[in-house]
């Protein structure tokens, strides 16, 4: 069987890495991996390879930075050449960026059947980029690998049953696979003390895209900060936004640092006191190192964590409210994403 994997972003390489290494068990299947180039910088792209062992892509797109309309077109002339020329059995995307609506919408029209990994995700505003991708993704997908069971009735609502399974979550699995592998160095680079700092990331365009909005976030970050580290590992978008609006006089106390690779994230993370994001990715991978967010953002498709009491959403202007509640004591809620064996259980229906 001939597979076509492919990636664009940091989220995705995680996911790519649970799943390829699922797949080196099964020489039946060839894997192609392509790289759409929507992440170039190295530490927002070759970095993860690195540290993940991902092999190096066979193709890499180099489509770069650009408005969502022009990537998502540059992606898919570039994309179809190479699945012409490949002719896979089957293509395989993950997540929610313009990268996975390009993949899946070249499939789509080629009529090569498309696997959606992290199917059935949903979230407010309809309108954010990422919730379209999901929205397109999941209703031209054949197969659809949901990782929590709210993903698998998010589906049903929208009159999609067939071909869904419910698969756990693969960024569990690669947690779990790389726990021995965690740098907690970075704690003694950084001089920090397990438990005595927040980590915390924003790069969602409702947060960084309007100065009021991201002025107010780093007022609260500001106070945290003044009683307790702030690291704040920044994304290009976030960076380039707080120079374009000159509100580099409004940090003083947060701790801004460069994009870090997973395994240092996780590291970071993990010895954390909490976490403070508006990540997808980073809100699960808190809980799975135990550690509670603030969840800066309308809404989750991470929806179980809020219910649960776990992670808490919070309003730009509220963090610092919200973030004195952290305190309280809250269950643990077990297992919400699987059993670490979601990649295992996608490849092997792949493979029927
Ligand atoms: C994308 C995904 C989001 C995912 C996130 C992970 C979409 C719509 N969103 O958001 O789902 O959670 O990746 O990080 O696809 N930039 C650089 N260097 C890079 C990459 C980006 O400087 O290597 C800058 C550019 O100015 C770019 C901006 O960051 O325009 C935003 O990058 P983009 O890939 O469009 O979206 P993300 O916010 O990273």
């Amino acid at each position: 069987m001939r597979l076509l994997s492919l990636v664009g972003a940091r989220p995705q390489f995680i996911k790519e890495a649970a799943i390829y290494r699922e797949i080196k068990n099964h020489p039946e299947i060839e894997e192609i991996l392509v790289h759409s180039g929507q992440h170039y910088d190295f530490n927002m792209s070759d970095v993860f390879f690195q540290v993940l062992d991902i092999r190096i892509p066979d193709y890499n797109l180099g489509v770069g930075s650009a408005s969502h309309s022009v990537m998502t077109a540059k992606i898919m002339i570039e994309f179809e050449k190479v699945v012409l020329k490949e002719k896979p059995d089957l293509i395989i995307v993950y997540g929610d960026t313009n990268t996975t609506m390009a993949g899946a919408l070249v499939g789509a029209k080629l009529k090569i059947p498309v696997a959606h990994v992290e199917a059935g995700i949903r979230q407010k505003p309809k309108d954010m980029p990422e919730e379209i991708n999901r929205v397109v993704t999941d209703h031209v997908s054949k197969l659809l690998f949901a990782p929590s069971k709210l993903a698998v009735e998010n589906l049903k609502k929208e009159g999609i049953e067939n071909g869904v399974y419910f698969a756990g979550d693969v960024m569990y699995d690669l947690f779990l696979m790389m726990k021995e592998r965690f740098n907690y160095d970075i704690l003694k680079e950084l001089d920090l003390k397990e438990g005595e700092y927040i980590v915390t990331t924003i790069h969602r365009d409702f947060n960084t895209d309007d100065p009021e909005v991201l002025r107010s976030i780093i007022n609260q970050l500001e106070k945290i900060a003044k009683d307790i580290r702030v690291i704040f590992p920044i994304h290009p978008r976030t960076k380039n936004r707080i120079k374009e609006y000159g509100f580099e006089n409004l940090i003083s106390s947060i701790e801004v640092i460069e994009p870090v690779d997973y395994l240092s994230m996780i590291g970071l993370v993990c010895r954390s006191k909490f976490v403070i994001t508006d990540s997808g990715g980073l809100q699960k991978e808190a809980y799975f190192c135990k550690k509670r967010a603030i969840v800066v953002m309308p809404d989750t498709g991470w929806r179980e964590l809020i219910e649960a009491g776990w992670n808490i959403l919070s309003k730009p202007n509220e963090i610092l409210q919200n973030a004195l509640k952290i305190g309280s004591d809250v269950i643990y809620p077990e297992s919400l994403y699987g059993n670490g064996d979601a990649s295992r259980k996608i490849v092997h229906i792949l493979k029927k």
